[in-house]
């Protein structure tokens, strides 16, 4: 039996990752944070409690004393790095803990894996944010493209990225990093900005809200749904070599694309009218323009994107208003 260690397993994407390992019949360890005021909350994974293949750990990625232990204890078949600072905003105001979480856990955790389990493959998290969204190719961003980024999230990450490559060639590790865009779906945390979206349309719908507070509505990005993108991530684990790919849909639509979707879905039309902008949402340098170029994982890994923008918007909307009992 395959076993594999997942940090950030609470997350978005841990958690469908878990989920998908599972139903490939691989022994998996969630790694999380204990929360202090709800030490036994399983979040997301709350139906995986009795699962005997799956066990949460407390624990955090920052701490070197944890992950080497935990590293030299299982000796995990596969890594995958998914445990960050995630916000890119936030990263402006708290950029010495996001280099820490982003940057320097990921090279202990290569360290580590290098001593205690060097034929653990590697899976790093890495983003479109590495980019910069700066004179984007009109094929979009493909896996030559230069990196420019425009964060202090986009910078840790960086160097986490390079981490993951400068292990591989140094030592001959199996670690590799996945570029992958953005992608939402129903377990979005509520401040990234389509679930703001779907959950603040939802909130008016429900006649809670009548407003949706934005900050900039011109920036584009490709979105796709987290689920098809998880399977990639194990996909590169399972390829012959380990490689650097770019995960996106190759579409890419704006913020107001996205307004004009989400309430134009609940019968409303008129969305400018149940939007109002505020500076605090803007960024200090924003990424203007995402678009990814996944030609690369589709030619060598049979990767394609299975849910279009639409049908994405759709399933998080229809999501959010259940929660509101519409
Ligand atoms: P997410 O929902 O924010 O999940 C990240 C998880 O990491 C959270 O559960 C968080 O736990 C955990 N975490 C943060 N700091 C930690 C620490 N010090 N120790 C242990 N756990 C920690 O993000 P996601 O959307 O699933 O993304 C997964 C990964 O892919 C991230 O590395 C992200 O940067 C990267 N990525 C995401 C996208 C995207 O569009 N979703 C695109 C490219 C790359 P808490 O709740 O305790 O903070
Ligand atoms: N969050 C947020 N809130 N974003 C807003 C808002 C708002 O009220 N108004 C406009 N935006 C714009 C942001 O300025 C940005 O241009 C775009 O919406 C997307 O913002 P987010 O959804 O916060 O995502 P992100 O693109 O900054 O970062 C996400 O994708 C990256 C991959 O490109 C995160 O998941 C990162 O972790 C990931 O690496």
């Amino acid at each position: 039996m395959k076993t594999a260690i997942i940090t950030g397993a609470l997350g978005q994407d841990g958690s469908f990752l878990a989920e998908h390992l599972l139903g490939l019949n691989h022994k998996v360890y969630g790694i999380a944070r204990r929360k202090s005021t709800d030490a036994d909350s399983w979040g997301l994974l709350e139906h995986l409690k009795e699962n005997k293949n799956f066990k949460l750990v407390h624990g955090d990625i920052t701490d070197p004393i944890f992950m080497s232990n935990l590293i030299s204890d299982i000796k995990p078949t596969k890594l995958f790095n998914l445990g960050a600072q995630s916000h890119v905003a936030y990263s402006f105001q708290n950029p010495y803990t996001t280099f820490e979480t982003d940057a320097c856990a990921v090279v202990h955790m290569l360290s580590a894996l290098q001593k205690h389990s060097p034929a653990t493959r590697f899976y790093q998290a890495s983003t479109s944010e590495l980019f910069g969204g700066i004179n984007c190719p009109i094929t979009g961003y493909s896996e030559t493209s230069p990196f420019h980024p425009r964060s202090p999230y986009g910078v840790a990450k960086l160097a986490a990225h390079w981490a993951t490559i400068n292990f591989r060639e140094a030592y001959g590790m199996f670690s590799c990093a996945g570029i992958l865009f953005n992608h939402e779906s129903e377990r979005r945390g509520l401040d990234f900005v389509t679930r703001k979206v779907t959950n603040g349309v939802a909130r008016i719908k429900a006649g809670l809200e009548t407003k949706i507070i934005m900050g900039n509505v011109d920036a584009y990005r490709d979105w796709g749904y987290a689920k098809d993108y998880v399977k990639m991530m194990n996909l590169m684990l399972e390829a012959d070599e380990p490689q650097e790919y770019v995960i996106a849909t190759g579409k890419a639509y704006s913020i107001k694309d996205l307004l004009e979707l989400s309430f134009s879905l609940v019968g409303i039309n008129n969305w400018e009218d149940y939007v109002e902008f505020d500076e605090r949402f803007m960024r200090p340098s924003e990424v203007p323009y995402l678009l990814g170029d996944p030609t690369k994982a589709g030619a060598e890994l049979g990767w394609v994107p299975e849910t279009s923008f639409e049908e994405l918007i759709k399933i998080m909307l229809s999501s959010d208003l259940k929660r509101y009992g519409i």
